[in-house]
């Protein structure tokens, strides 16, 4: 099966990216599609019109919702995952990307200004479900460069997408912690060596080692990850590391 995905911007430009590299490769293999559209082709005056003042006053400007109501009727199958970049949504994680990895596809509404009118999200919820997602507590022009995040991680989680299953798995997040040290030759560089243990050979002794660095690792960069963690995640050998 095909993964589709479709966006829905006034910058269509910003998407380009969404054409290369590992995606590219994917959609010439026919596991991925991708549609880019401009959100102007559905509004309906002379000056293409997407945004207006905020009811209330305020700064910036909002999003009118008929272009957007237009679109949407026009772009996105029914049932499909509606998700909308915001610096006001719940967290987009690893387990959210992989969720959405087993859907049948997504379609991505990328807002500027302030925002879209939040009848929008609200009238869609009734064709299927919306997620109104912030990629981190910072805040973007827009939601383009946030919807490449997101595809990026969604994608790379589909089947056959990355060539090693395993790189995939043991990923930093897919277990919660953070992923220790790498390395790779020369075993010696700058007077500095690579942990002895990669070079044993016992694989159990590589395992428990690699298990204790992605403890020690997050508990000093990520400490609200190790108390997020559920219950019996860690084993007596991990609270010994
Ligand atoms: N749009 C603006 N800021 C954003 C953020 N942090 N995450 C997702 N979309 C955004």
């Amino acid at each position: 099966m095909t993964f589709r995905i479709d966006v829905l911007t006034i910058f269509p430009e910003y998407l380009a990216p969404l054409g290369q590299s590992l995606l590219g490769k994917a959609a010439a293999r026919g596991l991925v599609s991708v549609g880019v559209h401009d959100l102007r082709q559905w509004t309906d005056d002379v000056h293409r019109t997407v945004d207006d003042s905020p009811y209330g006053g305020g700064p910036g400007m909002v999003m009118r919702p008929e272009p957007w109501g237009r679109a949407l009727e026009a772009v996105r199958p029914p049932g499909t995952r509606l998700v909308v970049p915001t610096p006001a949504g719940r967290p987009f994680t690893q387990a959210v990307a992989a969720g959405w990895a087993t859907e049948p596809g997504l379609v991505f509404a990328c807002g500027r200004y302030e925002g879209i009118d939040q009848r929008v999200a609200d009238w869609a919820a009734e064709g299927g479900p919306v997620s109104e997602v912030s990629i981190g507590d910072y805040v973007l022009a827009g939601g383009e460069s946030a919807v490449l995040v997101m595809v990026e991680a969604v994608t790379r989680l589909l089947p056959g997408v990355v060539g090693n299953a395993e790189s995939v798995e043991f990923d930093s997040h897919a277990d919660g912690l953070l992923e220790g040290p790498s390395y790779t030759r020369p075993a010696t560089w700058r007077g500095r060596e690579v942990p002895p243990v990669l070079l044993s050979g016992d694989h159990a002794a590589i395992a428990r080692w690699r298990r204790a660095q992605s403890l020690r690792r997050t508990a000093d960069r990520r400490p609200d990850l190790l108390a997020g963690l559920p219950d019996g995640a860690l084993t007596p050998a991990d609270r010994a590391a």
